[in-house]
C-alpha cells in the first residue's frame, strides 16, 4: 500500500470521499474503549475539533495501543469513513500505527480536563496542546493577519521601528536597560556617574516602550504608517491587563487631526472584531461556552454600536455625579486625576453601556508629544474605553508647532538631547499628524474573553516571571 501524504485534520473532517487511504498526525487527546474497539480522539492544532480514530481490536493488539495515551504523539494510516457518531465528520478506520513519541500517563501533566488557568500558566510549555491553548493562540494568529490587512488595504505602510532605543517615548521611566557593561565592575567618570562612553552603543540604551517616535518620522514622508512590534515596560503592575512585554499596533497618519484618529480607531477594532467573528467561530464559540456566556453577544453589540465621545472633562462630570449619588470608587476621582480601571468601566458598562472614545484630558497626566489645546490645560488625546477591559486604545493628535513641543519636552523632563531628532521633524516641513497604540492583547482579551492578560500571549512576562 502506498502511503498517502498527511493530511490535516481540519481538512479532513470536511472531506466526503470516504473510503480513501490518509494520513494524519497529531496528539490523543483522549483514548477510550471495550474488548473489541478503541476510540482515539486525535488533535493536531490545525482546529479545535478532533477526528476520531477507530481501532478495531482485531487489527490490533492491548499491548500496541497500551503506549497510546492522552499526549502522545502518533501517526495513523486509515481509511477515511463515515462517522456513525453524532454528527456528520468523518472518522479514521486505523490500519496502521506509528508512535512517535509516548506521554507517561504517571508523569504527564495534562490528564484531564479543567486544569485551572494558573495550573497551565506554570506548564506553558505544554499549554499550547490544550483546547483552550490552541483556541486563543489561533484567534490570536487571525488577529495579526487582520491587522495586517485592514492597513494594507487602506495604503498604510508596515514600519519596522527599532527595538533598543536611546529615548523615553512615553517619558514614565519604564525603560528596561540595555547594556554589554559588567555589572560587576562599572566604568564610574570623575563625578562617580556610571561612563556609558564603554557601553555598547556609547550612550545608555534601554528597550522600546513604544514606536511612535519613530514611526512619525516615517509617516511624515511615507504618509501613513503602521508599526507592529514587542514593546516593553518596567511597570510594577500585578494586574489582570498589564504585561512587561506586550505588543503594541501603532498607525500615524500625516494630515489626520483627532477627529480623524478617532474614526481611525472605531473602524480599526470594527474590522478586527468582525473578522474574528468571520474566520475564527469555532474557536470563539468554544471559549464562549467554556468561560464567558456573553462573549458572542458583546462582539457583535460592540460592532453594532457608534463609539460614544467625549472628553475628558465630560467624562468627570459624569463620575463625580456618581460619587455624589453613592457610588463608591476605590480611588478619588476630580479634575486632573488619572482614572483608574474602575473609572472607565464604569463610564462604559454602567453609564454608556457602550465603548466610550474620551478626549482632551489635563496636559500633566499626558505625555509630552501630545498636541496642546488652546485652553492651556489640556490636551488633544484619545483614549478608547472598552467594556471588561478599560483602556483598549490610547493615542493622541501630536504636537507640530517646535516651540510649543520643545517647551513641553523641557517642562516634562524630556532631555532634547536624546530626542533631537524627532524634534527637528518640527523645524522640517511640519504637518498636523495623529496616531494612536493599540495594545495586542488587550485586544484578544476582548475578542476572547479570557480574564486575565498572561492568557493570551504564549509566554507571558510579568514581575518575577520570565520562565520559559
Ligand atoms: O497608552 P499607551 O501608553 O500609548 C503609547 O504608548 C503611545 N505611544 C501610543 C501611540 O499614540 N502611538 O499605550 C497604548 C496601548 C494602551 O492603550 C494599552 O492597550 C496597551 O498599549 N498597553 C499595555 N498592554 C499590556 N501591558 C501593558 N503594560 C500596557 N501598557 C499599555
Ligand atoms: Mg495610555
Amino acid at each position: 500500500m502506498e502511503t498517502p501524504s498527511r493530511t490535516k485534520i481540519i481538512h479532513l473532517l470536511k472531506r466526503t470521499d470516504f473510503g480513501t487511504t490518509v494520513l494524519v498526525k497529531g496528539w490523543v487527546r483522549t483514548r477510550r474503549g471495550s474488548k473489541n474497539i478503541s476510540f482515539i480522539a486525535l488533535n493536531d492544532g490545525s482546529t479545535i475539533n478532533n477526528i476520531q480514530i477507530v481501532v478495531n481490536m482485531n487489527a490490533f493488539s492491548e499491548e500496541e495501543l497500551k503506549p497510546i495515551t492522552t499526549g502522545a504523539c502518533i501517526a495513523v494510516t486509515g481509511t477515511l469513513s463515515q462517522s456513525q457518531g453524532q454528527g456528520q465528520d468523518a472518522e479514521i478506520q486505523a490500519q496502521k500505527i506509528h508512535i512517535y513519541g509516548q506521554a507517561d500517563s504517571l508523569a504527564y501533566p495534562l490528564q484531564k480536563k479543567g486544569h485551572t488557568m494558573e495550573f497551565l500558566r506554570e506548564k506553558a510549555h505544554l499549554r499550547p496542546r490544550t483546547n483552550t491553548f490552541g483556541a486563543i493562540f489561533r484567534i490570536r494568529h487571525h488577529m495579526a493577519i487582520a491587522i495586517h490587512t485592514f492597513f494594507h488595504e487602506r495604503g498604510f505602510f508596515y514600519v519596522h521601528t527599532p527595538i533598543i532605543t536611546g529615548s523615553d517615548c512615553e517619558g514614565a521611566g519604564q525603560l528596561f536597560q540595555v547594556t554589554t557593561l559588567n555589572l560587576y565592575n562599572l566604568p564610574k567618570n570623575e563625578s562617580n556617574e556610571i561612563d556609558y562612553a564603554n557601553d555598547f552603543f556609547g550612550k545608555q540604551t534601554g528597550l522600546t516602550v513604544s514606536g511612535q517616535l519613530e514611526g512619525e518620522l516615517a509617516a511624515l514622508g511615507l504618509g501613513a504608517i503602521y508599526t507592529f512590534g514587542p514593546t516593553f515596560r518596567a511597570e510594577n503592575s500585578n494586574t489582570p491587563r498589564h504585561l512587561a512585554e506586550f505588543w503594541m499596533i501603532e498607525p500615524e497618519v500625516a494630515f489626520n487631526e483627532i477627529e480623524e484618529n478617532m474614526q481611525l480607531a472605531e473602524d480599526f477594532i470594527k474590522y478586527c472584531i468582525q473578522w474574528a467573528l468571520d474566520h475564527c467561530m469555532d474557536d470563539i464559540t468554544f471559549l464562549s461556552e467554556r468561560f464567558d456566556k456573553e462573549l458572542i453577544d458583546r462582539l457583535r453589540f460592540v460592532l453594532k454600536q457608534n463609539f460614544i465621545r467625549l472628553s475628558y472633562s465630560q467624562g468627570i462630570n459624569i463620575l463625580e455625579t456618581a460619587v455624589n449619588n453613592g457610588h463608591i470608587f476605590e480611588y478619588p476621582i476630580f479634575w486632573g486625576a488619572d482614572l483608574a480601571a474602575e473609572h472607565e468601566r464604569y463610564l462604559v458598562e454602567e453609564h454608556f453601556q457602550c465603548p466610550v472614545i474620551l478626549t482632551d484630558y489635563p496636559k500633566e497626566i499626558k505625555s509630552f508629544y501630545m498636541k496642546q489645546n488652546d485652553d492651556g490645560k489640556t490636551v488633544r488625546a484619545m483614549d478608547v474605553l472598552f467594556p471588561k477591559i478599560g483602556e483598549i486604545i490610547g493615542g493622541s493628535q501630536r504636537e507640530d508647532d517646535y516651540d510649543k513641543l520643545t517647551t513641553r519636552a523641557n517642562e516634562m523632563n524630556v532631555p532634547s538631547k536624546d530626542i533631537w531628532w524627532y524634534l527637528e521633524t518640527r523645524r522640517f516641513g511640519t504637518a498636523p499628524h495623529s496616531g494612536f497604540g493599540l495594545g495586542f492583547e488587550r485586544l484578544l482579551l476582548f475578542v476572547t474573553g479570557m480574564a486575565n492578560i498572561r492568557d493570551v500571549i504564549p509566554f507571558p512576562r510579568t514581575p518575577n516571571n520570565a520562565e520559559f
